[in-house]
């Protein structure tokens, strides 16, 4: 089975959040099962830079409407997965992330930035690819592959069916109308059954639309996006989709978020011997300068500072939380407003509250090995890997139940402690008030050391590999290349220019 994987961010290299890391763990494992799979995204500095030996295999000299002109160059990582990387640098060498510069606005180029992007995976997954690789499925990631779908359906001819996986349905590619044009797209595709969304073009719209299946990151999230309250404007026409529609939970990666041999870590530890838990309490105490005060819980966050993370309601409860007593450290960046005020909190509560703004992959580390009580009361949540790295950390988590958190975390109670699956605490309301009393029943919990234990125990032993999710993936792509298979029997070749073999 090959599959061609387009994403726009590819961990470590480049990173914004979950899908960052997805982008990298998801195909490892594809490939550890056995499937052929090759990783398209856009040649960033980092990546050019870890990557000197990519060899140029195909030039798109006119890729389609006013797109740059772009090489396609191709690199091994050291798991054996294959990389394609668009080298483009007028869109892909610049400062800032993925999607932002330095002073965080959305780069203005976007659209043809993943406008490319989307363009270059089409292609390739199209009868006119300039490669001799040509893959059974085409998987697009979020709305910066979501025009894919759509380039493939005007070129016509034989193609590799798409998948298109939601990672955040926030995030739509909403552009004017008349960016359409230099996107090479028909004036056609402009319809209410093509990517026109509330008479803007959107890229998520497109791949939602175009697609032959939509996937998203956990059960729950497939189900809550049918509704107008998670479905950002899309409930409609993922209810109508429903029968193409899954929801995989993700995996971790089980290499790299484990405490018994993470790098970041000062001291290793597992089930069997927590001790060296504690000595990671210490020393990140030690590191963000909170008081050693030993009866004291410590409640650890570490995400992007939004409204969806539901930041702003620990804002709102921080003075209860300071009184409880406990300690925070949090770490994370976003919204300039919320990160003000969750800095003047901690400001008012030295010793007691510590925030860090910015990003620190080994802090983050070692907030969820030395944290007591892990947070996340997000608003809505995908999938979220953090509540995963914390259970596996022994740091049982309190969480909104909804999306992947509702899929992963289960609510201590007489009942699933008696059954054994208690492994933190999960609260329905997203009210400031109702956090408080969950982050209270979580503290009355940590002192009853015996309950405790056999919390951490239940979150640690569990399994959050990607066996089961890579199987779940193959059974799709199998059932797409069947159909594939089936089209090309009926359908000719249409020739599409734009490539060329180097
Ligand atoms: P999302 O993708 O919505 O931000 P996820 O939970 O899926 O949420 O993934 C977020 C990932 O980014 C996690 O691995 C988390 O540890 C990491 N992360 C978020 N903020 C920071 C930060 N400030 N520093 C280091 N890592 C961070
Ligand atoms: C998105 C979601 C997050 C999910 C990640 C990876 O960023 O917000 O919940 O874990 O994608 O799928």
């Amino acid at each position: 089975m090959k599959i061609l994987f387009a994403t726009p961010e590819l961990a470590p290299w480049m990173k914004s959040g979950g899908l960052g890391e997805i982008s990298w763990s998801l195909p490892a494992a594809l490939h550890e099962a056995g499937m052929d799979v090759c990783i398209l995204a856009p040649a960033y500095a980092p990546l050019l830079a870890a990557f000197p030996d990519a060899r140029q295999v195909a030039e798109f000299a006119h890729p389609g409407g006013s797109l740059l002109s772009a090489r396609l160059l191709e690199a091994k990582a050291d798991n054996g997965v294959r990389l394609l990387l668009i080298d483009c640098p007028g869109y892909y060498v610049r400062a800032g992330s993925a999607y932002l510069d330095g002073a965080g606005n959305d780069f203005s180029d976007n659209h043809l930035r993943f406008g490319l992007l989307s363009r270059i995976a089409a292609l390739l997954a199209g009868s006119a690819s300039p490669l001799r690789w040509h893959p059974d499925v085409l998987h697009c990631n979020d709305w910066p592959c979501g025009l894919a779908p759509a380039y493939l359906h005007f070129m016509g001819g034989a193609a590799a069916p798409t998948v298109m996986s939601i990672h955040n349905l926030a995030f739509q590619g909403i552009f004017q109308a008349d960016r359409l044009e230099a996107l090479g797209l028909p004036p056609a595709a402009f319809a209410i059954d093509g990517v026109e969304f509330w008479d803007k073009l959107s890229f998520m719209k497109a791949g939602l639309h175009y697609a032959q299946r939509i996937i998203t990151v956990s059960p729950r999230y497939a189900e809550e996006i049918q509704t107008e309250e998670f479905g950002y404007g899309f409930a409609g026409l993922l209810r109508w989709r429903r029968e193409d529609l899954t929801g995989i939970l993700n995996g971790i990666d089980m290499r790299a978020w484990d405490p018994a041999t993470d790098l970041y870590l000062p001291r290793h530890y597992e089930f069997a011997h927590l001790k060296g838990k504690d000595a990671n309490k210490t020393a990140l105490r030690q590191r963000l300068g909170l008081e050693p005060a030993t009866s004291c819980p410590l409640l650890g966050v570490v995400s992007r500072i939004t409204h969806q993370k539901g930041l702003d309601l620990l804002a709102d409860i921080g003075e209860e939380i300071a009184l409880l007593p406990a300690q925070l450290a949090l770490l994370g960046s976003g919204d300039k407003h919320l990160e003000a005020a969750l800095t003047e909190l901690a400001g008012r509560h030295p010793g007691r509250f510590s925030v860090t703004l910015g990003y620190d992959e080994g802090l983050a580390h070692q907030i969820e090995a030395g944290s007591d009580i892990f947070l996340m009361p997000s608003r809505f949540e995908p999938c979220g890997l953090n509540q995963m790295y914390s259970l596996r950390y022994g740091t049982p988590p309190v969480v909104r139940a909804t999306g992947g958190l509702a899929d992963t975390v289960v609510d201590c109670n007489e009942e699933t402690l008696a059954d054994g699956t208690a492994n933190g605490f999960a609260f329905t309301e997203p009210s400031a008030q109702v956090l408080l009393e969950t982050i209270r029943r979580a503290l009355s919990a940590w002192h009853d050391k015996a309950l405790w234990r056999k919390l951490q125990r239940n979150g640690m032993l569990l399994d959050f590999g990607w066996a089961k999710a890579a199987e779940a993936y193959r059974m799709i792509y199998a059932g797409l290349a069947k159909r594939k298979k089936a089209d090309r029997a009926h359908s000719p070749a249409a020739p599409d220019k734009a490539g060329t073999a180097a």
